[in-house]
């Protein structure tokens, strides 16, 4: 067995270990976007202040209490609804000149329709913006980080087609309002995850395990939505407003556990199809639709469980037609790999999820460092090789922006873990960009400070400042990886 796993690990190749010693030979060039991420629901909480209506998150965590792993919920959570001058002057003070977060759609609209725009809404995210300006901070401005209004979550959620009409109407609002400040939008974040563990599983709210039925019509009605969003802007916003939107998609490299197996490297490529490609494909290649590998397993997959039509939808050619093209940056979130086997389908009417469909058993190599949450092992050259497939596939004149990379750790100020962490897969995006000319040209670090990790509530931390969450004002502490950050953003250059 030792024998085969060191052949396994040399075989992956070593990770240029030589590099880690002194600064790189690559730096970032001037243009380069350097930024650091957010989003609503896990910083700001007021939940209920200033006429904000119900999330879907809020209203799950309240009915089921035990469900993250301290029984947390994030009624408050970092207090950015009072505090986000602190959060400007921290994103100030790192030197970068982004800052990602999105909008909280029922602090907007209450009962997630435009028949009521909640003014106090308005307020706090047009001074939010304003003070990032003010501070020559460029807002990147995500419509929809998974806090769907509680009154749209009863009608079924992504589960409903409406939901591509409520959504053209509440990005309408957010155009009209905030256009004026906010320069760079993205429509949607990680559909993937949302719709895989929210609607496919329990793991996040809302929790519907439907069993693969949900989760691809979630899938299909985000996308629609998403397009719907895009042209909104295209045809009516972009010329006045000029500027630019786009989609932030997830992966984890998939890597074969055998690195030259044929079975294993079938299997890691049906993985990275079924959950990248499903989403990717129909807005940035030359198709407009699912790709043909994943059109023909769920159909297969369907008809293998007695089904007699597809479990996943079609789209008409007016649709196909509205998603090609419909995003003028790749947004892309990493975080980590996992290791391919293919894995026995047996025809289960009980278990027809995307992941069943897909058909790999996924596991992560035990040499790799997990410094917190359960599913995050630090690999950094599958950065590199995940760029790399993304081109291969997408072309290499989609501009891609790293809208979210980083690690959790369970700790405080002196995160060694997470300074090696940014070295390395940093590290990994210059060879990226300078090697294999992948067209990277924005770099989002996860996350500004410690907030609420949806599952593991306040146990897995993944701030570059550190919050005590007992205290009354959330105190904030810059960690050991927010200087180091703050360096490589201002040298260009990794200092190892
Ligand atoms: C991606 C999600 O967008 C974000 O909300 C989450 O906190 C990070 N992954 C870390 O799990």
């Amino acid at each position: 067995l030792l024998a085969c796993l060191s052949v396994t690990l040399e075989a992956r190749g070593p990770e240029e270990e030589g590099q880690y010693k002194g600064l790189s030979n690559y730096s970032f060039h001037d243009k380069f976007m350097f930024g650091v991420a957010s989003a609503a629901f896990q910083i700001e909480g007021g939940w209920n202040a200033g006429g904000k209506g119900p999330s879907m998150w809020d209203v799950y965590l309240h009915e089921h209490p035990n469900y993250t792993l301290d029984s947390s919920n994030a009624d408050v959570t970092a207090d950015s609804y009072r505090l986000y001058k602190e959060d400007v002057s921290m994103v100030k003070d790192l030197g970068v000149t982004y800052y990602r977060l999105s909008i909280s759609w029922p602090r907007l609209l209450p009962q997630g329709t435009d028949n009521y725009v909640n003014e106090d809404g308005v307020r706090y995210y047009k001074e939010l913006f304003e003070t990032l300006l003010a501070n020559g901070i460029t807002p990147v401005v995500t419509l929809y980080h998974w806090d769907l209004p509680q009154s749209l979550m009863v009608l079924g959620g992504w589960a409903n087609p409406v939901m591509v009409d409520y959504f053209e109407d509440y990005a309408r609002v957010a155009f009209k309002l905030f256009g004026g400040l906010v320069k760079i939008w993205t429509t949607l974040n990680e559909p993937h995850q949302h719709c895989s563990n929210g609607y496919g599983t329990d793991f996040f709210a809302p929790a519907l395990s439907s069993h693969g039925v949900g989760e691809y019509l979630c899938v299909h009605y985000m996308l629609l939505a998403h397009a719907r969003a895009y042209h909104l802007y295209n045809n009516y916003f972009k010329a006045t407003q000029g500027g630019k939107i786009g989609i932030t998609l997830d992966a984890f490299w998939a890597e074969p556990k055998v690195v030259n197996d044929p079975q294993d490297k079938i299997a890691s490529e049906r993985y990275m199809q079924m959950h990248l490609g499903m989403y990717a494909h129909p807005i940035f290649s030359k198709d407009g639709d699912y790709p043909l590998s994943v059109r023909q397993r769920v159909d297969a997959m369907s008809h293998h469980q007695g089904y007699s039509r597809s479990r996943l939808p079609y789209f008409t050619p007016e649709e196909v037609e509205s998603l090609r093209g419909s995003s003028d940056f790749f947004g892309l979130n990493h975080y980590t790999s996992y290791l391919m086997t293919p894995s026995s389908l047996e025809p289960n009417w009980k278990v027809p999820s995307l992941d069943h469909d897909t058909g790999v058993r996924i596991e992560q190599e035990p040499s790799w460092p997990k410094p917190g949450a359960s599913w995050l092992s630090v690999y950094p050259p599958g950065f590199r090789k995940l760029l790399n497939w993304v081109s291969n596939n997408y072309g290499r004149d989609i501009p891609i922006i790293i809208t979210e990379n980083g690690v959790s750790d369970t700790g405080g100020i002196n995160d060694y873990a997470r300074v090696d962490y940014y070295n390395r897969y940093l590290y990994q995006l210059l060879l990226a960009i300078n090697i294999d000319h992948c067209n990277v040209q924005g770099y989002f670090a996860w996350t500004l400070m410690d907030d609420f990790e949806w599952k593991d509530g306040y146990v897995s931390k993944f701030g570059l400042y550190h919050v005590d969450f007992d205290s009354p004002n959330k105190t904030r502490t810059k960690k050991l990886s927010a200087y180091k950050y703050q360096e490589i953003v201002s040298t260009r250059l990794i200092n190892f």
